[in-house]
């Protein structure tokens, strides 16, 4: 990227890719069950908006996350084309199993940087996740199925306090080894710095090509684009961001939702970085966000656009 004056400003990548997570990560935390047709309009909303990458649904047990019970469901009715990648998120082998039986070549598999939040989360050690991920992740390159890691709790955890960058770059590396496809770093309760974003990235990136790498910020503290900003420097080009602003944590209390997809498209384009999205189409599938939910989307893009100013 150049700047007004034509000097190479930074790393800052050319055009990004944006994973819409708000059918998963979003609905999962929200007190409703979205029904099934309606998660299937939402998310042929974001298609026709130009998502390309959307993780639609996880294959998890449906006593602990009841919202995506109807995941097969969900991935059977969407529509499909070349250009368009559903991801789902799973937890283990089962998950695994369920996920390709629907079909599913994309995975998200989630695990946790921190013990309390992989127990609380997962049921299980941090070690125990990593010999599930190691498995897996040979499965998976026998079945030419991507695997991305989402690594949560990266930067504060919700019971632990602030996570060592160093135990973050460790595990890191050790799952990029076994044949991770992408780590997707995840800031789960909207706590991290720029600072941190930016320490993190840069360790990792010492290491790691930038593709390998990924980023999901929450919303909790206003920091996400900020947060944003920090990794696009360290020449991170994919991000995680949800439709409206969209969800939470179950597991992490007080965590609020993704940064909102139209205030991360809205940034990039006044930064000239190429998402493929169309704001305005997307603001229309945040209208039916608003509409199901029954609550103004707290992004800020949609609210200047599309919400009624009145003057004071
Ligand atoms: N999908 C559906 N059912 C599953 C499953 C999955 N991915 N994984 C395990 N199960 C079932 C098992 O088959 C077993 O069923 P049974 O009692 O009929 O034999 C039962 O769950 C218990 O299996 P176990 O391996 O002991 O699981 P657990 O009770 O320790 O729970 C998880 C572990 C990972 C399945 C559960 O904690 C979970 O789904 N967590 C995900 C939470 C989440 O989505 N968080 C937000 C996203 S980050
Ligand atoms: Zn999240």
């Amino acid at each position: 990227m150049t700047d007004l004056h034509g000097i190479k400003t930074s790393m800052w990548p050319e055009r990004v890719t944006i994973i819409d997570v708000g059918p998963r990560d979003g609905l999962q935390n929200e007190p409703y069950i979205l029904p099934t047709g309606k998660k299937i309009r939402l998310i042929e909303g974001l298609v026709d908006a130009g998502v390309k990458w959307i993780q639609a649904a996880s294959f998890v047990h449906p006593k602990a996350v009841p919202q995506m019970a109807d995941a097969a469901e969900v991935m059977a009715g969407l529509p499909q084309r070349d250009e368009l990648h559903y991801f789902a998120l799973i937890p283990n082998e089962k998950g695994y199993e369920r996920a390709r039986a629907a079909g599913v070549n994309n995975l998200a598999l989630v695990l946790s940087a921190t013990e309390t939040m992989n127990r609380k989360n997962l049921n299980m050690s941090v070690s125990e996740s990593m010999a599930i991920a190691e498995q897996l992740l040979r499965r998976a390159k026998s079945d030419g199925v991507m695997v991305r890691i989402d690594v949560s709790a990266a930067f504060v955890c919700a019971y632990e306090g602030v996570t060592d960058p160093e135990k973050v770059i460790r595990q890191s590396d050790e799952l990029l080894a076994m044949g991770a496809d992408q780590i997707c770093i995840c800031d789960t309760t909207g706590r991290a710095s720029p600072q941190q974003v930016a320490g993190l990235f840069a360790g990792l990136r010492r290491k790691h090509a930038p593709q390998r790498l990924a980023a999901h910020f929450h919303n909790t503290y206003g920091l996400a684009l900020a947060n944003t900003v920090a990794a696009l420097q360290q020449g991170i080009a994919s991000f995680d961001a949800s439709v409206a602003g969209l969800g939470g944590c179950p597991y992490s209390p007080g965590a609020t939702g993704n940064v909102a997809t139209e205030d991360l498209v809205n940034m990039l384009q006044k930064m000239s970085v190429e998402t493929g999205i169309e704001l305005d189409k997307l603001c229309d599938v945040s209208d039916f966000v608003k509409e199901f939910s029954g609550k103004l989307p707290p992004s800020a893009y949609y609210r200047a656009t599309r919400v009624k100013q009145q003057a004071v």
